[in-house]
């Protein structure tokens, strides 16, 4: 089958081996969706010798923040971040749940401090296959889903 061939960019940021269908979320999460943003390409449900098929997202001219890699490792785990100047990819890392979340994350428990003193909020990775953190503030505990709906 012919490989399916998506545009290179000359400076920015390609997040790669991003599970199926979560590149929309990792657009929206990233607030990439902007009028006054650059280029923005989402390639879905490309063949992937890994993981069968993945969602690949480029980003010209933007680099990203330890918070937005940080928020990325969240939602797709298995993505890879390249980082491309000159049309060259000048850096490749795998992306990582760290072992605490600070700053990015809503608590959702609408009573827990975090919400509502000026709090940076803060959780521990208690699993991360599947997805499961706890607030370090009221001891909630949230599962991917909850994730996701509160980044
Ligand atoms: N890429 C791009 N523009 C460039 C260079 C690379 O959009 N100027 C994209 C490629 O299309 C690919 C990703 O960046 O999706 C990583 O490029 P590269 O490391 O060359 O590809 P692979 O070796 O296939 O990556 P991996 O080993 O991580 O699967």
């Amino acid at each position: 089958m012919a490989e399916l061939k998506v545009t290179a960019i000359r400076e920015g940021t390609v997040i790669d081996h991003i599970p199926a269908g979560k590149g929309l979320k990792v657009i929206e999460i990233l607030r990439l969706n902007r009028p006054n943003g650059g280029v923005l390409l989402l390639a879905s449900n490309v063949h992937s010798g890994k993981l069968g098929r993945k969602d690949i997202v480029k980003i010209e001219g933007k680099f990203l923040s330890e918070e937005e890699v940080n928020k990325i490792a969240l939602i797709a785990p298995s993505a890879t971040v390249n980082i491309v100047r000159d049309y060259k990819v000048a850096e490749k890392f795998k992306v990582e749940i760290p072992d605490e979340i600070t700053g990015i994350l809503r608590c959702a428990n609408p009573n827990c401090v975090s919400n509502h003193e000026y709090t940076v909020s803060k959780f521990y990775v208690v699993s991360r296959e599947p997805l499961k953190v706890r607030c370090h503030y009221c001891e909630r505990t949230m599962e991917e889903e909850e994730i996701l709906g509160n980044l």
